[in-house]
């Protein structure tokens, strides 16, 4: 029985942290490492957010019964690809799980983050809001289309120069989401990127940091 004056999980004061976890045999140390490691290669694209623990994020957003796959083709960074995705399938998951496009970021999947930012005929898209099946015959770019061969694209130098970035998990969508934002009638003050990047959300609150990579960024952008 447990003592009634006691919270069930502690107060969260690093004096009530037990040395070692429930399972009796990891500690502290090794689950915090352990941890790092995995966000460090999500965050790289190595590892699908389906495998990781936010809010309970599966491998993929579908639910319920299936439907019966229909062949699609996407034009995506230049090339053409054939392949079958029930309807339902948003363009986020068809990147990512059927073309192993991994650099467009599932971080709500609602729209309300801009990680999965990529670009559909010229134009910022939130791959998460539109359906696979409704993109066909339109040019797809993605963070991994955005360089020539070694040489990347402006912005992407602009976010290296201007530490653009902490984790990096909201970095493909924020580098898409600038280059749309250049090509867009915006003014040129800080407002005005602070305002036509809003959809962009930075868990580790590097705005300073993006507003400035735009800011040169857009100025080199062919
Ligand atoms: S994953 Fe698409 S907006 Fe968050
Ligand atoms: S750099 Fe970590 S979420 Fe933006």
């Amino acid at each position: 029985m447990s003592d009634p004056k006691q919270p069930p999980h502690g107060t969260g004061a690093e004096g009530d942290a037990p040395s070692v976890l429930d399972d009796g045999k990891t500690t502290r140390r090794e689950f915090v490492g352990t941890a790092v490691v995995g966000g460090t290669l999500l965050a790289a694209g190595f590892l699908s957010l389906s495998a990781t623990a936010q809010g309970g994020a599966k491998a993929s957003s579908l639910e319920g019964p299936s439907v019966a796959p229909v062949p699609i083709k996407l034009q995506v960074n230049g090339q053409e690809h054939a392949l079958e995705v029930e309807p339902r399938v948003t363009l986020l998951d068809a990147l990512r799980e059927n073309l192993g496009l991994t650099g467009s970021k599932k971080g709500c999947d609602l729209g309300q983050c801009g990680a999965c930012t990529v670009l559909v005929e010229g134009r910022r898209v939130n791959s998460c809001l539109t359906l696979a099946v409704m993109q066909q015959g339109k040019r797809i770019t993605t963070i991994e289309g955005l360089s020539q061969g070694e040489t990347l694209h402006p912005m992407q130098q602009s976010f290296l120069a201007h530490d653009g970035f902490q984790c990096g998990y909201c970095t493909p969508g924020q580098i898409m989401s600038a280059v749309g934002f250049s090509r867009e009638p915006w003014g040129q003050t800080d407002a005005d990127i602070r305002e036509g990047m809003c959809g962009n959300i930075c868990r580790c609150g590097a705005y300073p940091h993006i507003v400035a990579a735009v800011r040169d960024g857009r100025g080199k952008q062919a």
